[in-house]
């Protein structure tokens, strides 16, 4: 199978959105210091392009999840492979992620790191599917809103290749 992606959204699209994002939660946190945590793998350049924007006190921190099996209805259960390192209570907390899909993920991620009692806590994400919405979620930050197709770069992957790409484009297959 050969591997063709079509642009979806150019490096200038992203680093303008960016820049509007991180206007809006300097707004909303001035003063206060943000603890980011950042959903690995696939919320990573993201976050840090972001983090770089933000001109007040910001800390990172990293994530690893992973949600048991979007096939079985009773999923409920996350499965937290890295945990951070330090207590989040009392701090204002946003989740770093790069692309809502079924929402799972970050609903489970969501009510366990709520559970930890931060001070706040949102959700910012880089790309959200509505159209393949499976339970709710409350995005606070949303970069773009995308159809339904599967899509790479920056950040995200497919078979963890095409991270690195410096736009986010439309990935089919075709038959060599
Ligand atoms: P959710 O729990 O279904 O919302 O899963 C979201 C996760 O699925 C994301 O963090 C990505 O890792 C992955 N994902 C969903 N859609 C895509 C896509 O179009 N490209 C790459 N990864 C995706
Ligand atoms: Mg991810």
């Amino acid at each position: 199978m050969k591997e063709k992606i079509v642009p979806l959204i150019t490096n200038s699209a992203i680093n303008k959105r960016l820049d509007e994002i991180a206007e809006e939660i300097m707004r909303d946190y001035k003063g206060k210091t943000i603890d980011m945590i950042c959903v690995l793998k696939g919320g990573v350049i993201f976050m840090v392009d972001l983090a770089r924007r933000i001109n007040l006190p910001v800390k990172i921190s990293f994530m690893s999840v992973s949600s048991y099996g979007s096939e079985t209805k009773s999923s409920g259960n996350i499965k937290i492979l890295l945990d951070l390192d330090e207590s989040i209570e009392g701090k204002d907390v946003i989740i770093i992620e790069d692309i809502i899909d079924s929402g799972r993920t970050l609903n489970l991620l969501g009510e366990f790191l709520l559970n930890r009692n931060p001070n706040s806590l949102k959700i910012c994400a880089l790309l959200d599917k509505p159209l393949r919405r499976e339970v709710k979620v409350n995005v606070d930050y949303t970069g773009f809103t995308i159809p339904d197709e599967f899509v790479v770069g920056y950040g995200l992957d497919y078979d963890q290749r095409y991270r690195n790409l410096n736009y986010i484009g439309v990935i089919s297959f075709e038959d060599e």
